[in-house]
């Protein structure tokens, strides 16, 4: 049988991560894809790096566009980051080359998704991105799988493991906010721009694309309405937990009779509630469909293996040949049909 050929542009956290289960699952993978699942080039900054992985047996390549063109890769595995730069650049010479896309990068796709994923769709491609909402969990095939004959009402959650790494830190251990920083730092949680991070940003980027998905819109970052956790002290921390309460930065994506609303803020949550109770780097996705109910999906939301994890699910997804665009058909887009009016919560 033909392998599935990788190349992976970007040899951090995640791609080390992605490197090793291709490397340890060999046979797993070969069984579960029903073919073998190979890595033929790889592409970092520095050439030199020990990475803590044998790589010596992959081509190399200085420019992850040369890479993302090479004949002998099948699928372009972009774990760069960076919204713009060489991630897209690198992105849009693989499609346009004609190779399938898998991603973890948000912030990339929560400002160009829909223009990725209708080029890679205009091309019979696809562009996939398990990895880059809510970590380890496999939240995007809950939606578009597993709750595939559900209408959506609303989908919420905790997705960004440094923010609740940092809040439950300071609260169960006094840490400052600096020294609970420099922690999530230690546990590769951090996005290479904290501020996307801390900002609310990050976890706004992955709301976006779970909304989009959820509710068959067109992604549309600019519509978040956000606020991250740079101004919560640890005497707010101290009142709300007095009072029973936790403070979580939580996404919310719902269908409202104004349309679709999305949020990302700092709230208060009952302690005892799950989400309350949702430690450390952990994200915790809460799906409301109409046929199932409600949905509660908790797991690690960032790191090397469960990243990884997530990337290999969508290279496996390839390997067997499942091409279902991710968002959905964009001809049939909410965003272009009237609004909301015939919406149901
Ligand atoms: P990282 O540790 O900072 O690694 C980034 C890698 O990209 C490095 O190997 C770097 O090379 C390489 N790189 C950067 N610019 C490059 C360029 N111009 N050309 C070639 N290579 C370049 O990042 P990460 O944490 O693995 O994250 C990767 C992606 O996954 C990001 O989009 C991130 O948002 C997403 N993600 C991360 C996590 C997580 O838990 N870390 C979870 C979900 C999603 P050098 O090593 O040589 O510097
Ligand atoms: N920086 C992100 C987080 C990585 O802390 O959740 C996972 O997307």
């Amino acid at each position: 049988t033909e392998p599935l050929r990788l190349g992976i542009a970007g040899l951090g956290t995640v791609g080390v991560g992605v490197v090793k289960i291709v490397q340890r699952q060999a046979n797993l993978l070969a069984q579960r894809c029903g073919r073998p699942v190979e890595i033929t080039a790889i592409s970092a900054r520095s050439r030199d790096k020990d990475r803590g992985v044998t790589l010596s047996h992959y081509a190399w390549e200085d420019d992850p566009v040369a890479l993302a063109r090479r004949a002998d890769v099948d699928v372009f595995v972009e774990l760069m980051g960076g919204s713009d730069g060489p991630a897209k650049a690198a992105t849009e010479a693989a499609i346009a080359a004609g190779k399938d896309v898998v991603t973890a990068n948000k912030a990339m796709l929560a400002l160009h998704g829909q223009a990725l994923a209708e080029a890679a769709e205009a091309k019979g491609l696809v562009l996939r991105f398990e990895a880059a909402v809510a970590g380890g969990i496999p939240v995007i095939k809950a939606l578009t799988e597993g709750l595939a004959g559900n209408a959506i009402g609303r989908v919420m959650g905790v997705m960004n493991g440094t923010c609740n790494y940092i809040l439950t830190r300071m609260e169960n251990a006094g840490l400052t906010y600096e020294e609970a920083f420099a922690e999530a730092d230690g546990l590769g949680y951090l996005e290479a721009d904290p501020t996307l991070d801390v900002g609310g940003i990050d976890a706004a980027h992955k709301l976006t694309l779970l909304a989009a998905i959820a509710f068959g819109s067109k992604v549309n970052f600019d519509a978040i309405a956000l606020e991250g956790i740079g101004s919560i002290t640890i005497e707010d921390i101290r009142r709300a937990a007095d009072m029973g309460y936790k403070i979580k930065l939580l996404g919310v994506a719902q269908m409202t009779g104004r349309g679709l609303e999305q949020r990302m803020s700092p709230c208060l949550v009952p302690a005892t509630s799950p989400l309350g109770q949702l430690e450390g780097g952990t994200n915790m996705v809460v799906i409301e469909g109409d046929s199932v109910g409600q949905i509660v999906l908790r797991g690690a939301g960032a790191g090397e293996g469960p990243t990884a994890s997530a990337v290999m699910s969508d290279v496996c997804d390839i390997a067997r040949g499942i091409r279902v665009p991710t968002f959905g058909r964009p001809a049939t887009a909410l965003d272009d049909a009237p609004p909301a009016s015939a919406a149901s919560p």
